[in-house]
């Protein structure tokens, strides 16, 4: 769960490959790293900590004709300077940048011991390297392809040969790496962001490619084979990642919410809903339809399975990494939806994998084009929402809910969804407009240590999107309950001052939500009720603008957000890169 990045040609190197790593270490931060081939001599500076921390201990200048750099999310090893790619093998013949895991690295460490290898790190990283080393006889795309055929696991790797100063080689299997065309210089990296401003043109690379970038050109490979890959061009106004002004990622990424929201509208409507007929047919005769996600997307799935649900379709949601333990438990003909902000996932990969192997349609929802999944989908649909930096999930979140929604109105005709969803935009631009109230209640309950989330039905998903976000980046322990679990056993944790986050959204359980709110008062709890005005009663602490019920999720978890970010910046924590998380989960 890494970021590689790396070019060759007329290039800054210190700007490029820095600048790389910024827009990559949504993939870990863990410990950074960069090496540039100048001439005979290789300069490498690699390090625990974040990228800005590199780049502080970096020369002015890199000069060379060759670099690759490197961001960690720990796997094997702790993150400290041995274990930091880059890795260089033992004669120092190669210098290499490794994106996944290997997992048959310890029979292949034994071999290369027996064979006079020793090792420097813990990492299964760095027994590529070596490999590469051992394998090699003259000619470097020979053992790279030899190489290949021993790894088994995942790996996007950047490679510079120390006798080849104008070549920077690649191998990719099931770790997603791009190519960047430019003038005079080409470029690599684990995705396009990382390169754009230098290009909009990119290659996205097939597992099994292997091959080399030049100055002036490249070359792809795969069994062997020279291969022809689509250049696809990506606008660099999708990778928009200035702050504009706001102190984090994440309250930036919640404002955008409604313009994210409205740019959904225009593309899925356009005098009628803009959904391919050949996906709405196949979903239509489906026997049901199966959702997989994880983490934030997985709650959204669980919206998705109640729309589905509200017009009669047969509908589940799994969470990926469990369904790939289980994967044909789905029934006859099933349709399948993959929710994936990043399109990166690596349980969602491998289950996309099997029900690919199945012959199984899938529709891929993503906001990454070009990912991984959305390359291997029978359909994809972007959710236009723009770049998302911070670790927590908010906007895209919200475009998956109203996706959804319009997906399941368009399977019914039912144009009314349109005006729904402009009501929700308009009640969460409110929430926004002043949002005093919730920084005020989140600053008081800064010394929060635990939490619980409860609603029922469409207030039970929001309780556990609101948790996972005072997890993730608050750090508080939190956890949803639906309402009439309660007493089933969590209410024994509750005393006196326990935060209760409840929901109020709907009119049908209302009254036995309130209920539960009473009876988790009577024991002691600091009740913070969030509800639609249209059920708010006095004591409610956050009230929002009325939307259409099965939209209410919407202002819950923006509200929800909210408490989560203010209690974040209260206790002073790294809101966009909370501790042990990256942005894109690419390991299993
Ligand atoms: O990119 P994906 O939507 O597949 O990511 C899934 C989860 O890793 C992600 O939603 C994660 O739970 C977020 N950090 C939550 O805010």
């Amino acid at each position: 769960m890494c970021g590689i990045v790396g070019g060759v040609g007329k290039i800054d190197f210190r700007n490029y490959l820095i600048n790389g790593l910024k827009k990559l270490d949504y993939r870990g931060y863990d410990s950074a790293g960069v090496a540039v081939l100048d001439h005979k001599h290789l300069f490498l500076k690699k390090m625990p900590g974040k990228v800005e921390e590199l780049s502080a201990c970096l020369p002015a200048s890199l000069p060379g004709t060759v670099g690759i750099a490197h961001t960690r999310w720990a796997t094997h090893g702790e993150p400290n300077e041995r274990n930091a790619h880059p890795h260089i093998s033992m004669k120092r013949k190669f210098a290499l940048v490794h994106n996944g895991v290997i997992e048959n690295f310890k029979a292949i460490k034994k071999d290369l011991f027996k064979h006079g290898y020793g090792f420097l790190s813990d990492t299964d990283s760095e027994i590529v390297v070596d490999l590469l080393e051992y394998n090699y006889h003259g000619d470097v795309l020979a053992a790279i392809k030899k190489t290949m055929g021993e790894l088994e696991g995942s790996y996007a790797c950047a490679i510079i040969h120390a006798d080849e100063p104008n070549r920077l080689y690649f191998m990719k299997n099931a770790s997603p790496l791009l190519l960047g065309k430019g003038e005079g210089a080409n470029y690599l990296a684990s995705d396009a962001g990382a390169m754009i401003g230098l290009t909009e043109s990119f290659v996205d690379l097939e597992d099994g490619d292997y091959g080399y970038l030049e100055p002036d050109g490249y070359a792809i490979f795969a069994d062997g084979n020279p291969v022809e890959r689509e250049i696809v061009a990506r606008s660099k106004d999708f990778y928009d990642d200035d702050l504009h002004g706001y102190p984090h990622y994440m309250i930036k990424e919640i404002h955008e919410i409604p313009s994210v929201l409205r740019r959904l509208l225009d593309n899925y409507l356009d005098d009628g809903f803009v959904f391919d007929k050949n996906m709405l047919s196949m979903i239509k005769m489906a026997s049901s339809v199966h959702f997989l996600a994880c983490g934030t997307s997985f709650y959204a799935c669980k919206v998705g399975v109640k729309y589905f649900r509200s017009i009669g379709k047969r509908s589940g949601a799994s969470i990926a990494s469990e369904w790939a333990y289980d994967p044909y438990d789905i029934g006859e003909n099933p349709f399948f939806i993959i929710l994936s902000q990043s399109g990166e996932t690596a349980d969602l990969i491998k289950c996309q994998k099997v029900i690919n192997d199945n012959n199984l349609p899938n529709l891929v929802v993503t906001n990454s084009k070009g990912s991984t999944l959305e390359r291997k989908a029978t359909f994809s649909s972007l959710l236009y929402a723009g770049v998302e930096v911070a670790v927590a999930s908010t906007k895209s979140y919200l475009a998956q809910i109203a996706y959804l929604a319009l997906l399941v109105a368009s399977l019914k005709s039912d144009g009314r969804v349109e005006g729904d969803i402009r009501t929700l935009i308009s009640s969460i631009e409110k929430i926004l407009a002043d949002d005093s109230k919730i920084k005020k209640l989140a600053y008081e309950r800064k010394d929060a240590t635990d939490a619980f989330y409860v609603g029922r039905g469409y207030d039970y998903l929001a309780a556990l999107e609101g948790a996972l976000k005072m997890k993730e980046v608050a750090y508080v322990h939190a956890e949803a309950y639906p309402g009439g679990e309660l007493k089933h056993g969590p209410i024994a944790l509750i005393q006196k001052g326990t935060l209760v986050v409840g929901y109020i959204t709907d009119a049908e359980k209302e009254a036995s939500s309130r209920n539960n709110f009473v009876e988790l008062a009577s024991r002691g709890a600091d009740i913070l009720v969030v509800s639609d005005e249209k059920y708010t009663r006095e004591g409610d602490l956050l009230s929002f603008p009325a939307v259409p019920e099965y939209l209410g999720v919407g202002p819950s978890v923006v509200i929800s957000q909210l408490l989560a970010y203010y209690l974040a910046e209260a206790k002073g924590l790294p809101i966009d890169k909370p501790r042990n998380l990256a942005k894109s989960v690419t390991v299993e």
